[in-house]
């Protein structure tokens, strides 16, 4: 469910019409839905209810200040990758306390900001890393949590490029040497071991990946404790999938995985973290795009629209669907054309879809691509020297910019053409 309804025959975000919006910031931009994210992030609140468990939403997804903001206030953990990320959550006004380090990369000098700036946790995924964070904590005197990333081999069943919890995959540890790595990691100056944590991928439709995972975790947490570590934190990740086709996708709800959570890990009596992304933000966003041109092919139809690849690349990138439909609402039985709906970038993969019916479309018209809240504005990129478009927090009847579109001249103005290139051509 999200609020991104019609109303009157127009498309509404929440209690704005999106031609409003539109007319004001111009398009393409993205715009997201308050009560859609806090609806999201509250359905895992109430599927972990009773159980101690921290809600860690993955910055990755969407990182806008505003959105941090607003589920840092509704009580949400972070989970970042990065020190960007970390800054940008403090930024928003998260404590440490409830900031995940994730990432099989991390730098010195971003071990050294989050232990300065407070964190509740490092997920690490390599013994160089354990070693190089071990060195980090002593030089500052500090002690740093840890939990050690397993890599438990469970196949996703998702797209491989988003799939994480294969041996082949460059996350965390093999399973099998965790006995090793988590002695390794009791033995070393300035860590404490404070629990385990697990991602198998993104874009999950079935539960049976995750549970497999979760019970080789179960298993896990008796082995090390039998060790004498104290595994007191179980971070599941997060990978929930959402029905990107409105029309015929059912992934499983937050409220059936956490179900599976108290099976398979609540007698455990440890705190349970998760780290969702797209299914808290996903379906909280959209993009709002203009009809350029319609331009007739030799066989085809193509709907040339005023965003593209740079500003949402998962079409290209993973060949995700995104629905796409009419700021003004169609009739019920109203006409369709057939279209390849594509952007204004020079290259083929500038597709958004091919052979989509909608509404046939003019010049001027404007359309939302729907599921564009996770992996859509943090995505983008200023390819075809194209400016990063804006986005918009809706809440209620109130709307913000809470990112403008750069002008043309601030881009230009970012390079530096050395001194001797001027001398050569003056
Ligand atoms: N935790 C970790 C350690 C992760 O690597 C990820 C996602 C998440 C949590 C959040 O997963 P989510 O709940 O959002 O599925 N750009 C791709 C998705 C990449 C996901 C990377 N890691 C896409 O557009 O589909």
């Amino acid at each position: 469910m999200d609020h991104f309804l019609y109303r009157d025959g127009n498309l509404f975000a929440e209690d704005v019409p999106l031609a409003e919006i539109a007319a004001e910031v111009g398009t393409p931009f993205y715009c997201y839905s308050a009560a859609t994210l806090l609806r999201h992030f509250r359905l895992f609140e109430e599927a972990l209810a009773g159980l101690p468990h921290l809600v860690c939403f993955a910055v990755k997804s969407n990182s806008n200040q505003a959105v941090l903001r607003l589920l840092g206030q509704a009580g949400a953990g972070m989970d970042v990758v990065s020190g960007g990320e970390y800054a940008r959550a403090k930024a928003a006004g998260v404590p440490g306390d409830r900031i995940v380090f994730s990432g099989v990369g991390k730098t010195r000098a971003e071990m050294r900001a989050a232990l300065e700036g407070g964190i509740r946790q490092f997920n690490v995924e390599s013994e160089p890393e354990m070693e190089a964070l071990s060195e980090v904590a002593v030089s500052l005197g500090v002690t740093a949590p840890i939990a050690v990333r397993v890599n438990p081999d469970v196949d996703a069943k998702t797209h491989a490029k988003i799939a994480t919890g294969k041996s082949e995959n460059k996350f965390g540890i093999p399973i099998s040497r965790a006995a090793a790595v988590y002695a390794r990691a009791a033995a070393l100056p300035g860590l404490e071991v404070v629990g385990i944590d697990v991602h198998i991928g993104s874009q999950l439709t079935d539960l049976e990946p995750f549970r497999q995972a979760y019970r080789k975790v179960a298993e896990l947490t008796g082995t090390l404790r039998a060790q004498g570590h104290d595994i007191r934190r179980l971070d599941l990740g997060g990978g929930l999938g959402i029905p990107y086709a409105r029309s015929n996708e059912a992934p499983p709800l937050p409220l059936d995985y956490g179900a599976m959570i108290r099976e398979e890990l609540g007698h455990l009596d440890c705190e349970i973290e998760i780290e969702p992304g797209r299914l808290i933000s996903g379906n909280a966003g959209i993009m709002v795009s203009g009809v350029i041109y319609v331009k007739a092919g030799e066989d085809r139809s193509f709907l040339i629209l005023d965003a593209a690849m740079n500003d949402l690349v998962r079409p290209s990138m993973y060949d995700a669907h995104h629905d796409i439909v009419p700021l003004v609402e169609p009739a019920p039985a109203a006409d369709q054309a057939r279209y390849d709906v594509v952007g204004p970038v020079c290259e083929t993969g500038d597709t958004f879809a091919r052979g989509r019916d909608l509404p046939p479309c003019a010049p001027g018209d404007l359309v939302a691509f729907r599921s564009a809240g996770a992996y859509g504005a943090v995505m983008s990129s200023e390819y075809n020297t194209r400016p990063l478009i804006p986005e918009v927090l809706v809440q209620g009847g109130d709307w913000a910019v809470i990112r403008p579109r750069p002008g043309l001249d601030e881009i230009i103005a970012r390079d530096r053409v050395p001194g001797w290139l001027s001398a050569a051509s003056g």
